[in-house]
């Protein structure tokens, strides 16, 4: 049993968090790769091959990558059916300003909504700014944003924000749910070529029949 963190990244924040959530859920007993859908193309990738899974985006101006988006439309009734999450990576939900953060919040929840994906588990973490991966007019962009919502502003320095200890809980946590999905060994008919080949995990493993 294998699951991925499936992620989009702009300046590399999300990758950090993805490689950690990856890190967690393999020290939870849930050997867990990683695909960077923007170095890499996610159409190359067997989503199927993987008993769980893990989505991740950054927001920018409001968006998650539609490289994700994509990914769970293609993959709609396979997620439905095995532990999946997902994670939006954002500073929106570390501003001193309560409407920042129910933003961030709801463009979360409208992402998921509007490709029709209901994780198993969702998380919201805060992200990084990161002055000097910038170019001149987002350095100056993002300069203004910070100063609107109170963040550190001085352009000559970077800024992270993730709080790890709420990374490692979202990975140990979905690694012990992944483990209480497992299904229950059915009975196999005797001859190789009558087996149906079954999956090991699915969020429906203690549903009855
Ligand atoms: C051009 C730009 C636009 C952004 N837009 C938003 C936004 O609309 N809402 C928000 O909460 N954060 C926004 N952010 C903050 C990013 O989500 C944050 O920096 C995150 O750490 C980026 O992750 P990444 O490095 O994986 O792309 C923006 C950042 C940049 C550089």
């Amino acid at each position: 049993m294998r699951a991925i963190v499936i992620y989009a990244t702009c300046e590399g924040q999300t990758e950090q968090i993805a490689q950690r959530i990856a890190k967690g859920m393999t020290a939870g007993g849930v050997p867990t790769d990683t695909f960077d859908v923007t170095r890499h193309d996610i159409t190359e990738l067997a989503v199927e091959s993987y008993e769980a899974v893990v989505l991740g985006s950054s927001l920018h101006y409001a968006q998650h990558d539609p490289r994700i988006a994509w990914c769970i439309r293609q993959h709609r009734d396979l997620l439905a059916d095995i532990p999946a999450a997902f994670f939006s990576v954002s500073l929106g939900i570390v501003s001193k300003r309560f409407k920042d953060r129910a933003e961030a919040r709801r463009l979360a929840d409208e992402f998921l909504q509007e490709e029709n994906f209901t994780p198993s588990r969702r998380a919201c973490f805060a992200g990084a700014l990161r002055y000097s991966r910038y170019g001149w007019l987002k350095k100056r962009l993002m300069h203004w944003i910070a100063e609107k919502s109170w963040r550190p502003t001085e352009l000559n320095r970077d800024y992270e924000f993730t709080n790890w200890d709420n990374v490692d809980d979202f990975a140990s946590e979905f690694a012990k749910f992944i483990h209480s999905c497992r299904r229950e060994p059915t009975p196999q008919p005797r001859f190789a070529f009558t087996r149906k080949p079954q999956r090991e995990y699915s969020v429906h493993a203690n549903a009855s029949p």
